[in-house]
């Protein structure tokens, strides 16, 4: 009797963890589906790194220059020829759904006006505004998404426990109460933004100075939930956050995440640096973000304003380029999901949500033909996406006797193709089914 009553407890603690996993799962699939559909966010690094042009924060961590004199830029931070307008202008021009900003970065430095200290755009800046506010504003009058950079660190704030690369102040175990006041002043920040701006997203950075316990991991997260149930965190909070962070590389793998954003500089620093002209190209752009988007992912491109406000001619004509090329094919990009193994097709490749239309990424000229390979499906239709040509196929080395496909030639005039890449939609007769049965034609059925 009392074995039967255990087993049913166990049956129904089991349903009811099972129920409340899978109802957790769809509450979180809700929430990231904005996400999820986005595909492209840009990540502004503003601040003082941008008066001289140098490493934002990192600069006087790692010693190439002191304290004193990077907070010097101070003077410089202008925002003279700040115009958000124009800023969120671009942003849109990009194709891109959302955008992150360094509310504060390593060093301290705040766009917002925050009532903990003095080191922000609006009481200690040549600025003497708070510029953050107007930003969030546009990109919300503009329907985008506002994500808010914060790092969890900061080493300008004299209760913080690291300053330098070689100086700490202090260790937590010895002035447990200077930390409490740490704190207490970081916990302020993040209320202020959670309450002056609601983000749909937060992006913290600089976890690994401490532990999950020692920021208080939890807690925060709960107190930004709390605020706004649908807020998304990325993971750089020691575990406590909802999508994965690579940065600067493609991942050559498929992340394991089913939420990733990979974040990428246009040239190689974050800020804006005037000596560093290492721009990639508008090609070399779409070339990751394709294949970023082919893996399920978003790209999270990075620009750095000058100190006065304006946006690089640099960086505003790469936006611009990628933007031409994003809004011509949105229809392979936005709220698709992740493509077809390569083994299949040699390029980047994404599906319509009901599987039933693949998009092919073809970069450069495939000199006449794109081919496809163990495609069980058949293809209804074939046209060039925002150019609308119809294709012809061809199918090779199909037998009957088989269920190998066979290889699927698509004819690709030289006229069709776009100046930076080209994508081929495929209505196919159903949901995308691909043979990946082993071995060769010869096979027992
Ligand atoms: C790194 C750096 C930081 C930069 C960030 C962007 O974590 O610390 O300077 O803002 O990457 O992803």
């Amino acid at each position: 009797m009392i074995k039967t009553f255990l087993t049913m407890l166990t049956v129904l603690v089991t349903v009811t963890t099972n129920a409340q996993t899978n109802d957790s799962i769809l509450v979180q699939e809700q929430k990231m589906q904005w996400f999820k559909d986005a595909k492209l966010g840009i990540f502004i690094h503003w601040g003082l790194y941008a008066v001289d042009g140098i490493d934002e924060s990192w600069s006087f961590f790692n010693g190439y220059i002191s304290h004193e004199d990077y907070l010097k830029q101070i003077q410089g931070f202008t925002a003279k020829k700040y115009d958000p307008n124009q800023w969120v202008d671009l942003i849109k021009e990009s194709g891109a759904k959302y955008a992150v900003i360094t509310a504060k970065h390593h060093d301290g430095f705040a766009l917002w006006n925050t009532k903990y200290g003095n080191l922000n755009a609006v009481k200690s800046a040549a600025s003497k505004k708070d510029v953050l506010t107007p930003f969030v504003e546009k990109l919300r009058d503009n329907e985008l998404k506002v994500g808010i950079y914060y790092s969890l660190p900061d080493w300008s704030y004299l209760d913080y426990t690291h300053f330098t690369r070689d100086s700490i102040r202090y260790k937590i175990s010895d002035e447990p109460k200077r930390w409490d006041t740490f704190l207490k002043y970081y916990h302020g920040q993040l209320k202020e933004l959670s309450e002056q701006y609601n983000p749909d997203l937060y992006w913290f950075d600089g976890d690994w100075e401490h532990s999950a316990e020692e920021w208080q991991a939890q807690k925060v997260r709960e107190m930004l939930l709390e605020k706004n149930s649908n807020t998304i965190l990325n993971s750089r909070l020691k575990g406590h956050g909802d999508y994965a962070t690579p940065e600067q590389g493609m991942p050559i793998t498929r992340p394991k995440n089913k939420y990733w954003e990979l974040c990428m500089t246009m040239n190689d620093s974050w800020g804006y640096q005037k000596t560093d002209q290492n721009y990639k190209t508008v090609d070399q752009i779409i070339g990751v973000f394709s294949d970023v988007i082919s893996n399920g992912g978003n790209l999270l491109l990075d620009i750095g304003p000058k100190a006065d406000g304006s946006i690089p001619e640099e960086q505003a004509s790469l936006l611009k380029g990628l933007g031409r090329w994003v809004h011509k094919h949105h229809e392979a990009i936005y709220e698709t999901v992740s493509g077809i193994p390569k083994e299949h097709f040699y390029g980047p490749s994404t599906l319509s949500k009901d599987k039933q239309i693949l998009y092919l990424f073809v970069k450069g000229n495939p000199n006449g033909e794109v081919v496809l390979r163990g495609l069980k499906n058949n293809i209804n239709r074939i046209w060039v996406v925002g150019q609308g040509a119809k294709l012809e196929h061809q199918v090779v080395g199909k037998v009957y006797w088989s269920q190998y496909p066979g290889i699927k030639y698509i004819k690709v005039p030289d006229h069709v193709l776009d100046e930076n890449m080209t994508v081929l939609a495929l209505l196919l007769d159903g949901e995308v089914d691909l043979y990946r049965e082993d071995g060769a034609v010869i096979e027992s059925n």
